[in-house]
Order: structure tokens, then C-alpha cells, then sequence
């Protein structure tokens, strides 16, 4: 069932299973379109527990096989100021259950390095892993063919939360942001200007503890610095929730 409301479209799946396993046919098509044709496919990978699922089940076939690793480009949407072999990292969790199950060049990989000291300099040097890779020249964003984002129940997406200065950041493409939610850890972010400047926006929403939150972000009305994911708007690009029955229960 797809609904459509201020140009986002969302579907609704039975259950978690279903959405991810909608979302790793939309990954691989989505890849298809430029590994096809040699292109590289870059896409931000977002982090909590909703991806797992996804990331096993491109991790295993049909989809190991069917995409072209040699193109695919896997960056983070958010990253956890943690060491990368942390628990609480979400290098960590894309490792386990996909980097390491698929021929994925390393040099493909591009990390948030939140574990520096000095938690700028991880986004400093994240946004000048985005410029070196897009090839950027000035304040041009870059263009991901994909980002995914989850969503928290207090709103948030990556590591946008409510009412936090990274909210206002319109220049950088990275930046730290102070956690709103556990784990209580600093993150480094992509910034509203990296992200909706993808082709393609994928938001994977699941469980009912979801569900009294998305029922104020999806209709509205639009109040963004509490519910930071409404801002999530590509510029010239596609936007789709995958939502599970549980998380929509209140659409
Ligand atoms: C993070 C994520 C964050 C996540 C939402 C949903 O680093 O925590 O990037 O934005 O997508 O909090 O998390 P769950 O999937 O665990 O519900």
C-alpha cells in the first residue's frame, strides 16, 4: 500500500522481514543502474539495529551474486564516536554482517573515523573523503545514488536530533553532533545538505515503538527542529519510507 504526502511516498510492509528484503531488491537495482555501465555506486549506509536485517540479506544470495562489488561504494550516514571494533559502532555491525561476506574492495569502504580524539578532525576528515571521492569543487554537496536513514522515536535520522546545533549546519558536509538518544556517545554526522542532495533517499522505519512519532512526521505539520527527519527533502532527488505495519499503525 503506498501513500503519498508533501512528495514523500511511503509503503507499508507486513512486518520487518518484508521491508528489508524490499529494500535489499531496491539496493541491488539501484547499484545495477550504474555497475551495469562500469559506474561506481556510492551509498551512505545508515546505522542502529533496523539495517542488520538488510545488510544479511545482501551479505547472501540471490544478492551476494548479483551485484557487481567491485562498483559499490559504502559510506555512513552517522558514526558513533566509539573505536570501529565498539559494540556501539556502526562500522562495526556493516562489517560483521556485510564487509566481510562480500568481495567488497577495502579502498571501496569509507569510514567515519569517530574514534580520533579530536571529534572535528573525524569530520573534517569525513567531508574530505566526500569531496576527494564526488570530486567536489567549492561548497557543491555531494550526489549519493543512495542514502538510507533509519528513524528514532524521538524523530531523529542519523545523527540529526532534535533541537541540536548540527540541525543548522548548512555549509559543511559533516559535522559532530552531542547524542540525543542512547548510546550516549558524541556522533559525527552528515549534515540536510549532504543528504538531501542524493538521487535516492531510503528510510527503513520498523517496530511499534515508532509508530506515535511517524504518525506526526509523515502528515505533519512540519515542524523539523523537533522532527528532525522532515527535513529530510532531496533537492532533486527521490524520497521513500519503508515502514513496517507495526510502525504504522498510527498512518
Ligand atoms: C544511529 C543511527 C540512527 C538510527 C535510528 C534508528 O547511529 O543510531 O544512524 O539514526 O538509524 O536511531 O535506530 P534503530 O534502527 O535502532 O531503531
Amino acid at each position: 500500500m503506498a501513500e503519498e504526502v508533501a512528495g514523500a511516498e511511503w509503503i507499508v510492509f507486513p512486518d520487518k522481514e518484508a521491508l528489508s528484503l524490499d529494500a535489499a531488491y531496491r539496493f541491488a537495482a539501484l547499484a545495477a543502474q550504474r555497475t551495469g555501465k562500469g559506474a561506481p555506486f556510492s551509498a551512505a549506509l545508515s546505522g542502529g539495529s533496523t539495517p542488520a536485517m538488510l545488510f544479511e540479506l545482501l551479505a547472501a544470495e540471490p544478492f551476494k551474486s548479483a551485484i557487481d562489488w567491485r562498483y559499490i561504494h559504502l559510506f555512513f550516514g552517522d558514526e558513533r564516536c566509539v573505536p570501529p571494533d565498539n559494540a556501539d559502532s556502526n562500522y562495526r555491525q556493516a562489517n560483521e554482517l556485510l564487509f566481510t561476506r562480500v568481495p567488497l574492495p577495502d579502498k571501496n569502504i569509507h569510514r567515519i573515523q569517530g574514534e580520533l580524539p579530536d571529534h572535528d578532525e573525524g569530520a573534517r576528515q569525513y567531508e574530505a573523503e566526500l569531496r576527494r571521492f564526488f570530486s567536489l569543487k567549492g561548497d557543491e554537496p555531494p550526489r549519493f545514488d543512495l542514502v538510507m536513514l533509519g528513524m528514532g522515536p524521538d524523530g531523529h535520522c542519523a545523527s540529526l536530533f532534535p533541537h541540536k546545533p548540527a540541525l543548522q549546519e548548512k555549509t559543511r558536509l559533516a559535522a559532530v553532533s552531542e547524542p540525543g538518544l542512547k548510546p550516549f556517545v558524541p556522533r559525527i554526522t552528515l549534515t540536510y545538505p549532504a543528504i538531501n542532495s542524493a538521487a535516492e533517499i531510503l528510510f527503513l522505519v520498523a517496530g511499534s515503538d515508532k509508530a506515535e512519532t511517524l504518525a506526526r512526521v509523515l502528515p505533519g505539520p512540519a515542524d523539523p527542529d523537533t522532527l528532525p527527519s522532515q527535513a529530510v527533502t532531496p533537492t532533486n532527488g527521490k524520497l521513500t519510507w519503508l515502514v513496517d505495519r507495526d510502525a504504522a499503525t498510527l498512518l
